[in-house]
């Protein structure tokens, strides 16, 4: 099974901010025993794809439509990422689902379009706190994985478990919950990398490391820190022996 470790910029840095680190962290991450991969905000990819060039590292987008081209104005296409040297893209990011009303039969057009381009593809899936309050947890990270990943071949998927709770709040989710879920998606997902996104850093990297259906991360916060993400890659490569 692969490993995966990638970095979420989200909306953040300039373009001048986004080069210093990258350029640092292609000059100080040098692992071949996982993948590692940068998805900085779209205006970005083209600059970083150059600065990457020579490392490991693996350039990502945060989202992409579903088209090819055409009258989509503000949209990017997998054409587009494609041209520029684009191998991995994050789709149905919690973000996207909540602030932007992505639905499953969006994220499922995206994730079909994504394939048809070769995209290695991280699926988000995870569930709100209320409807982990309600009890609500599996089946809401079951129907998400179903309908995301309805017709599809799984070659190349990856599936991000991402608690919407933990993500930004500085404190990820336990262990046992991590590993319930992850177990859980396994069961259904038997071939496809899983990570864990949600308040990961240096501090708890390990921990969530040990958990055995943890294939890598989805860092956010910390990933905009390139001490901090190198720091995250070394421990998760220790900690699973790879
Ligand atoms: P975080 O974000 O690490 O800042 O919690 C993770 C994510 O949203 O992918």
């Amino acid at each position: 099974m692969k490993n995966i470790v990638a970095a979420n910029w989200k909306m953040n840095f300039d373009i001048e901010k986004a080069q210093n680190v990258a350029k640092k962290m292609a000059e100080t991450i040098d692992t071949k025993a996982i993948d590692v991969v940068v998805c900085p905000p779209f205006t970005h990819l083209d600059r970083l794809e150059e600065v990457f060039s020579s490392s490991v590292i693996k350039l990502g987008a945060q989202n992409m439509y579903f088209e090819e081209k055409g009258a989509f104005t503000g949209e990017i296409s997998p054409a587009m990422l494609q041209s520029i040297g684009c191998e991995y893209v994050i789709l149905g990011h919690s973000e996207r689902r909540h602030i932007f009303y992505e639905d499953d039969e969006l994220i499922n057009k995206k994730v079909k379009s994504a394939k048809k381009y070769g995209f290695n593809i991280i699926l988000c899936v995870g569930e709100t706190l209320k409807e982990r309050k309600n009890g609500r947890a599996f089946d809401v990270v079951k129907t998400q994985l179903q309908k995301g990943l309805d017709g599809v071949d799984r070659q190349n998927v990856i599936v991000a478990y991402e608690p919407v709770w933990a993500i930004g709040t500085g404190v990820s989710a336990d262990r046992d919950t991590i590993e319930e879920i992850h177990k859980f998606i396994r069961q259904a997902e038997s071939d496809v990398p899983i990570l864990y996104g949600g308040s990961v850093k240096a501090k708890n990297a390990a921990e969530i490391a040990a958990i055995g259906d943890v294939n890598g991360f989805l860092v956010g916060s910390a990933s905009l820190d390139a001490d901090e993400f190198k720091k995250i890659i070394d421990e998760f490569i220790k900690t699973k022996g790879v």
